[in-house]
């Protein structure tokens, strides 16, 4: 199994993962693709990159650090786009599997399981910062895709003024020169980006959501755990909502 930056996310990603499962097969189909975006922000951000990605049915979409694979099911869904999951929680892999069918398998973004200039797209959602390893990351995508093959981010990034509170344990969030320096030396060149909008969703969307982090509480409430992963998600959403992290959709082509 491969370790995490930080216990706290070894517990969000992992456990908090499965639990997520769990529940939401129980509370039925409505649930899961919205529960299963986790850092993905919105249906409106999924949309948006795909676009720009040239989805379309049949498409090959690499998810690198594709959590329990709710954007890649969302993709299977409403484009018939054929994605492959990668993602290094064990628990979270079975929850794709289990959840959507999909392929999935256990990696980490720094040593994909897959030939080089295998896939003509590829994303990468609110992982960045979950790693100090970037350079790595966007490497390894580099390789995977074709040459002229594009790549969509999800990133979360520092504003440039001083964090309005502590950042989630083992998250570290590039400035927006860093992660455009890091992106040219990989061999990339931004084609187009904006900042997400965290709640263009669908009716019911959230509520769904919302059901799922109910049914997980009402079950493992008092599992430090599911404390500590909460924690975690509670200096997210405040760093977001104070504007010192800034969640910035990217799409950039690959250049050999
Ligand atoms: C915020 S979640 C996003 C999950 C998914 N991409 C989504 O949008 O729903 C971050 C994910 O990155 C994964 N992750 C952390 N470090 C990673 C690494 N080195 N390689 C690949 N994935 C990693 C975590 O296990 C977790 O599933």
């Amino acid at each position: 199994m491969t370790e995490l930056d930080s216990a706290a996310m070894e517990d969000e990603f992992g456990v908090v993962a499965r639990w997520t499962g769990e529940a939401a097969r129980t509370l039925g189909p409505g649930h899961a693709v919205p529960a299963g975006c986790r850092g993905s922000g919105s249906t409106g951000a999924l949309r948006w990159l795909a676009d720009r990605l040239h989805l379309t049915s049949g498409s090959l979409l690499v998810d690198s650090g594709a959590g329990v694979g709710g954007p890649a099911a969302w993709a299977a869904g409403d484009l018939q786009a054929r994605p492959v999951c990668i993602e290094p929680m064990p628990d979270a892999v079975r929850a794709a599997q289990g959840l959507f069918g999909l392929p999935a398998v256990v990696g980490t973004a720094q040593a994909l399981p897959l030939a080089d200039d295998v896939t003509a797209a590829a994303w990468c959602l609110g992982v960045l910062c979950t790693t100090q390893d970037k350079a790595g990351v966007l490497g390894e995508l580099h390789r995977v895709l074709v040459p002229g093959g594009r790549l969509g981010l999800l990133v979360f990034q520092l504003a440039g003024r001083a964090p309005s509170g502590p950042a989630p344990d083992g998250n570290s969030f590039p400035t927006v020169d860093e992660l455009d320096r890091l992106l040219d030396e990989a061999g990339f060149s931004v084609v187009d980006t904006t900042v997400a909008d965290l709640h263009d969703n669908p009716p019911g969307w959230d509520d769904a959501v919302d059901a799922v982090d109910a049914e997980i509480a009402r079950r493992h409430g008092a599992d430090p755990r599911w404390i500590r992963s909460h924690e975690q998600s509670a200096r997210m959403q405040a760093l977001i909502e104070s504007g010192s992290v800034v969640p910035r959709l990217l799409v950039a082509q690959s250049g050999r």
